[in-house]
Order: C-alpha cells, then sequence, then structure tokens
C-alpha cells in the first residue's frame, strides 16, 4: 500500500516506516520541514504542519491507500478536528484504513483491575484530556466509509529512545536512579519495533471502529525500571521515589502526574485478532543489556546483522551474570565452549580444558552468591572474524539488591567468544582486578 505517514522522523515513526518498508509498502512521509533527509525508507516525502491544517490539504491524493497518523495533537479542539477532517475526508467511501494513534494514559489509573482491556471507558489524566475526543472523532469517520482504527500504546521504549531514556538520564544526573510518586506505580509498555509490527497490522487487517492496545507487557514495577536505568547510567543504586510535587518542578504538574501514573493494561487483543507478537526483550533487559547501553564494536560493519550479532553475545554475558547470582553450576558450564576452553581467574588459576573448568565450578559457585554477587556489562566487541569475537567486559560486585558495594575492587574480564552452529560461546576467559 501507499501509506501516508504523519510524525515519519518522530521516535515511533522512525520504526514505523522501517518495518512499513519491510512490509513492502511505499511510505510517503508528511514533515515539517523540507529538508531531505538521506537513509529514511521514505518512497516520497510532503510538507505539512499539523498546527495549520490547512497545510494537508492535498496531502492525501487518490493514490494514498492508508494514512497512519503519529504526529502529536495540539491539543487546540479546533485545530486538531480540522486535522482529523484534512487527512480522513479524502478517504471517505473509499473502505481505506486511517489509524490515529492516541495512548494508555487516555484510560487513567486503572486501580485494582488486573488488566484492563479495549472495552473500558476512558478516563484520562490531564495531560491527555482532550485524547478521547480525538479518538472518537476519529472513529466516527466509520460511518463515512473510512476505515478508522485507534491504536493506543504504551510506553514505548527501544532502540535507546523514548520516555526510559529520561530514567537513564536522570539516573546519570542526579547520581541516584529515580522514579516518581509511589512506589508501587507501574506501567505498561511496548517495545518501539512490536509496535511498529502493530500499526503495519492494523492497516492490512484491522477492521473499522476498532481499538487496539499496543501493549507488550502489561504493567511492569516502575522500581524495576528505575534500577534497570541506573545500570545503563552506570549507576549501581537503589531507586529513590520523588514524591510527584517534587517530580512537578522537573517535568512539569502535567507530565510528573503521567510519570507517576500507575496501569495495568491488556494488549491481548490485538495479539488474538490481528496476530501481534510483540517478542522483543521487555524493558529492562533492554534497559540492561540493549540499546540504553551501547557497545564499541570493532570489525564488523555497522547494520542489523551486526547488532544481532552484538545483541547474541550480549544475552551469552548475561547468562554468565544470571547463573553466577543463582548458582546455576550447569547453566554456568554451559557458556563454555567443549573443546578445549581456558579460564583464567582473578587470582591467576588457571583452568585449562572443560573438566577442569567444571571442577573448580562445582567448588567453588554453591554458596558464592550466598553474600554479594556481580554484575557484568559488555563495553567493547572485537570482531576477530565473524564467528570470533574478543569482548571486554566491567564486572562489579553488588549486594542482592543491585547497590555496588563500594570497598571491593572491580574486574575487567576479557573473553574470546567463538560461534559455533549458530551459538556463542566462551573459548577463553581472563580475568584482570582492577585497582582504582
Ligand atoms: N513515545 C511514547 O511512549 C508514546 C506513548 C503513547 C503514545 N504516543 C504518541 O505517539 C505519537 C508519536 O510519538 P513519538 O514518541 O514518536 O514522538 P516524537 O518522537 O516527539 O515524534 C513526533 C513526530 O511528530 C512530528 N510533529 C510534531 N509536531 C508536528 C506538527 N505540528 N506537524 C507535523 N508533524 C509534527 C515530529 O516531526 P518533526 O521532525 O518536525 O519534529 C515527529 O516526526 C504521539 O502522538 C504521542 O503522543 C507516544
Amino acid at each position: 500500500m501507499k501509506v501516508l505517514l504523519t510524525g515519519a522522523t518522530g521516535y515511533i515513526g522512525s520504526a514505523v516506516t522501517e518495518h512499513l518498508a519491510a512490509a513492502g509498502h511505499h511510505v510517503v512521509a508528511l514533515t515539517r520541514s523540507a529538508d531531505p533527509q538521506p537513509g529514511r525508507a521514505w518512497h516520497a516525502q510532503l510538507v505539512g504542519d499539523t498546527a495549520d491544517p490547512a497545510s494537508l490539504a492535498g496531502a492525501v491524493t487518490p493514490e494514498i491507500e492508508a494514512v497512519i497518523h503519529l504526529a502529536p495533537p495540539s491539543g487546540d479542539a479546533d485545530v486538531d478536528t480540522a486535522v482529523i477532517e484534512a487527512l480522513a475526508t479524502p478517504l471517505r467511501g473509499t473502505g481505506r484504513p486511517f489509524v490515529y494513534t492516541s495512548g494508555v494514559w487516555v484510560l487513567g489509573a486503572t486501580g485494582d483491575a488486573r488488566e484492563v482491556g479495549e472495552q473500558a471507558p476512558t478516563n484520562p489524566i490531564d495531560i491527555v484530556g482532550y485524547r478521547p475526543r480525538i479518538e472518537q472523532r476519529v472513529l466516527a469517520e466509520v460511518a463515512e466509509g473510512v476505515r478508522a482504527v485507534v491504536v493506543r500504546p504504551g510506553i514505548v521504549y527501544g532502540r535507546g529512545g523514548g520516555i526510559p531514556a529520561i530514567l537513564v538520564d536522570r539516573a546519570r544526573s542526579q547520581g541516584m536512579p529515580e522514579y516518581y510518586g509511589e512506589q508501587d506505580v507501574r506501567w505498561p509498555t511496548v517495545h518501539v519495533d512490536d509496535l511498529a509490527e502493530l500499526f503495519v497490522a492494523a492497516i492490512e487487517r484491522a477492521e473499522a471502529g476498532t481499538v487496539w492496545h499496543g501493549v507488550g507487557d502489561s504493567a511492569v514495577p516502575v522500581r524495576d525500571l528505575a534500577r534497570a536505568a541506573g545500570r545503563a547510567a552506570g549507576v549501581l543504586a537503589a531507586p529513590r521515589a520523588i514524591p510527584v510535587d517534587q517530580a512537578a518542578h522537573v517535568f512539569g504538574p502535567l507530565f510528573a502526574d503521567a510519570l507517576a501514573l500507575d496501569q495495568s493494561v491488556s494488549g491481548a487483543a490485538a495479539r488474538a485478532t490481528l496476530g501481534w507478537r510483540p517478542d522483543r526483550p521487555g524493558p529492562v533487559a533492554e534497559l540492561v543489556s540493549g540499546s540504553y547501553r551501547p557497545v564499541e564494536v570493532f570489525g564488523a560493519p555497522d547494520g542489523p546483522q551486526t547488532d544481532a550479532e552484538v545483541a547474541a553475545i550480549r544475552r551469552l554475558v548475561a547468562e554468565v551474570e544470571h547463573a553466577q547470582q543463582n548458582e546455576l553450576v550447569d547453566r554456568f558450564l554451559g557458556v563454555f565452549r567443549q573443546e578445549d576452553p581456558v579460564w583464567t581467574t582473578a587470582h591467576g588459576e588457571r583452568l585449562s580444558g572443560f573438566e577442569d573448568i567444571a571442577t573448580f565450578t562445582r567448588k567453588v559457585l554453591p554458596g558464592a552468591a550466598a553474600e554479594s554477587t556481580a554484575v557484568y556489562d559488555v563495553e567493547r566487541v572485537l570482531f576477530l572474524r565473524p564467528d570470533i569475537a574478543a569482548v571486554n567486559l566491567r564486572q562489579q560486585p553488588v549486594r542482592h539488591d543491585g547497590t555496588r558495594i563500594a570497598d571491593r575492587p572491580e574486574g575487567r574480564p576479557l573473553y574470546i567468544l567463538a560461534k559455533d552452529h549458530g551459538t556463542w560461546r566462551i573459548a577463553a576467559a581472563q580475568n584482570t582486578v582492577a585497582i582504582a
């Protein structure tokens, strides 16, 4: 389909562009600036500003087969209504899809309900007080022969962006991870690439008049996100709860209320009906060892193939950490190559061969995490060959609550990894104590 996309330069719009193009659609991007944007998978670029609805006249030509409207509303009811009319009127009588982007904040606090679905009444918080009216205005286009659809994303994460990036920035600047409001606040979340796939599914298959929650995880404790954001920022400390009135000084009262909103929202309907499969790593994993903590990469070209290899290497290191923190001997041994691996400990003891490593692990791992443990972060990957990598790590001693043990030195392990039959494993590893 030829798809007009507003908000195409934005966080969500960038991912939607890529997934539309990958699914064989042609993106016509509506942008405020006429500057060309090299590298975007756009078929064409049109200039328009949703603050000036007249500038949208003519954007939806007869060749446009679908509209995805991602540019944010202005909050001025007349302007926002005029924007919907400018984009939807040319589709009348065609049965073509018009997908409007709202958000889960229109549901308000969800209280004790386990997971709120699309049939729940709206109860918007102030920052999106006008949005249910826009949703209704969009859905009214069904009567005019438009396949009008509303998508309500949860808190979007991934690609190092979105609101979780604010948590990372704040942890870095404050030297302490923080979250806002009560300590048991939960956010419904969605990975930006999973969400982009939902937009593709919506134009391809959503029926007229439907509303979909774009939610991968229905209720993620924000305290966990804050702790993970601290890790992404290199701040291993217990997250601090900031009261909403204090947060309002930083973010303004409306956004502070939104950050403190407790919600549990179901994305089950889109899975069941549209066949949506949100399967990217969850927000905590993404913060701890994904896009929020970039790794220096050498010896391989930039691109999705290298990204996938680095992600697989990070998963291997996460497995080392998990096995060590939970004293799981077999899983720890599973990270090593069977053929002649070598491991030199931080104390200089060289374990040569799988049997030596297994004997040592069985002796020292049980009980090793009784009082404290360690976290491992990948800092540098050098691909010596596509299937051989030298990986520099940072190992930090932590308590069980993830806080740094200040008087214990860090480690600087180096792993040589080999990829056999599609799986990265440790061929050789050596740790060095970092004496600051
Ligand atoms: N991020 C989330 O967690 C989340 C969650 C739920 C709902 N949403 C909603 O999803 C939509 C997209 O969010 P996002 O996170 O991708 O936002 P974003 O990164 O700020 O991107 C906004 C996009 O809209 C464009 N835009 C802004 N004002 C415009 C105007 N007056 N006319 C035309 N285009 C304009 C921007 O273009 P320029 O390049 O010209 O600035 C940019 O492409 C928004 O409606 C947002 O409320 C977001």
